[in-house]
């Protein structure tokens, strides 16, 4: 078995205001002070803090990364942001095919796809957003609907890249629900399968990542189910004591 160094990475989604760099500052000093982290720890702040979170975090070791990026380089798309403006910006991450822009932006695969392309293109690592909605897992398709995401969303680039793939599952999202842990190893075993089909034993390093409702309470048995490389965090990334208790439990 390959050991695969975890990473635990913040979205911050539409929150975060200049004072939230208080909360990222209390989080380096925690990281300083406390036991060093045994993960990649990586925040994921709105565009308009990308910069100074850059450039505040590189003394603690906190990574950088942008929320979405556009499939192109530059041009005329009003309010759109682009991989190399993120990677200009101080990113070395970027999430792509969140289920919030899959759904609010109408974001195929083919979309996902290219984004973690321009992503790659751009010296950024894409997190690659794959899970299923409440329906889809109740009608028993969960691991046929995220198997069909992943074949579409991941770029051929992802053999010679380094990509990270997120298991989102839909309904966890911001409810406090999570799937029983059973649940959780049974996808993610199927994810490194699917991986390990496409990309031989470059499959067997891709990380992958549990997000949703992922909290200080279960984040270490979540992390501690097989093939959980890590978490995508949404509002336990918000307080820097939560998500260092979470990074703690690495
Ligand atoms: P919550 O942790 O708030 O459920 O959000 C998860 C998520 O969407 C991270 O990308």
């Amino acid at each position: 078995m390959t050991t695969i160094s975890p990473l635990i990475a913040g979205n911050w989604k539409m929150n975060g205001l200049t004072h939230s760099l208080d909360e990222l500052a209390e989080l380096a000093r925690l990281l300083t002070t406390g036991a060093s982290p045994r993960a990649v720890v990586v925040i994921c702040p709105p565009a308009t803090l990308l910069a100074a979170v850059a450039a505040q975090g590189a003394s603690s070791g906190i990574l950088a990364g942008g929320q979405d990026c556009h499939m192109a380089a530059s041009g005329a798309h009003t309010g759109d942001i682009s991989a190399t403006m993120l990677a200009d910006a101080g990113a070395q991450y970027v999430i792509v095919g969140h289920s919030e822009r899959r759904t609010d932006h109408a974001e195929t695969d083919d979309i996902v796809r290219a984004k973690a392309e321009a992503a790659i293109g751009a010296g950024l690592k894409p997190i690659i957003c794959v899970g299923e909605t409440e329906a889809q897992r109740d009608a028993g398709h969960a691991e046929a609907v995220v198997s069909a995401q992943l074949a579409g969303s991941i770029p051929d680039a992802a053999e010679q890249h380094e990509v990270v793939v997120a298991y989102e599952p839909v309904w966890a999202i911001g409810t406090g629900r999570t799937p029983s842990l059973e649940d959780i190893a049974a996808i993610h075993g199927a994810i490194r399968a699917r991986l390990v089909e496409r990309f031989g034993e470059r499959g067997e390093t891709i990380r992958i990542l549990y997000g949703g409702s992922m909290k200080p309470q279960n984040a270490r048995e979540i992390l501690d189910v097989e093939n959980v490389n890590g978490g995508l965090v949404g509002g336990a990334s918000l307080l820097a004591k939560d998500f260092y208790t979470i990074i703690s439990a690495v």
